[in-house]
């Protein structure tokens, strides 16, 4: 199945997913990963405030603020790539060009991604054996993960079956490290 097909697919099986399990999904997944150390241990975490039915990220980005993590979420720039900024309590948020809410402090620039101690994505899907993630088909977050050194962790959120033996995958494809279910969180083996 070619990229294209895939997103609708997900896409698809995504807006039938219950309000209800989309909440009880958000609260697996942010208990998991609050539970990790190498999380609670992160200064500084690279997230995305998430839309429609995108794994649910605003407990999570609540609760490592609240914990004293520094929040940085994207600002999406007209060229596809991401700006970054930090999220500082719930009044700190205004919708960009997108309507998607954006932190409205200073942006830190696109290389600002480069000194996060964890970084969370989204994705539509994730390769089981090689990590390769699959976005929305902009691109975006293959740009801001290239800067993402070998050594940080990066974690993609996603909904049960999104986990996949095989994604369609392009010379400039980024991967991820871990990916979040609800419920459990698993550490790809690739190289
Ligand atoms: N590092 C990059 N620099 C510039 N453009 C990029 C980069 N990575 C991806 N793109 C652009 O983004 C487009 C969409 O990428 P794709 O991998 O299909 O989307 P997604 O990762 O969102 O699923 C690509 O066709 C490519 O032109
Ligand atoms: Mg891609």
């Amino acid at each position: 199945m070619d990229k294209a097909n895939l997103r609708r697919r997900i896409l698809a099986a995504r807006a039938g997913l219950s309000e209800e399990t989309l909440r009880t999904s958000a609260a697996a997944t942010r208990e998991l990963l609050l539970d990790q150390p190498w999380v609670q241990m992160a200064g500084l975490v690279a997230c995305y405030w998430s839309i429609g039915t995108e794994p649910d990220t605003h407990g999570l980005i609540l609760a490592l603020w609240k914990h004293g993590a520094t929040v940085m979420l994207p600002v999406q720039r007209p060229d596809g790539d991401l700006d970054w900024a930090v999220y500082d309590g719930p009044d700190s948020l205004a919708p960009g060009p997108y309507g998607i809410m954006e932190p409205v402090d200073e942006r830190r620039g696109v290389d600002a991604i480069r000194t996060a101690s964890l970084v969370i994505v989204p994705a539509l899907a994730v390769d089981r054996s090689t990590g390769v993630r699959l976005g929305r088909g902009k691109g975006s977050y293959d740009r801001a993960l290239a800067r993402v050194g070998p050594h940080t962790p990066t974690v993609a959120l996603l909904h049960e079956g999104e986990l996949l033996d095989g994604v369609p995958a392009e010379p400039h494809d980024q991967r991820v490290r871990y990916v979040a279910l609800p419920g459990e969180l698993i550490l790809l083996g690739h190289p």
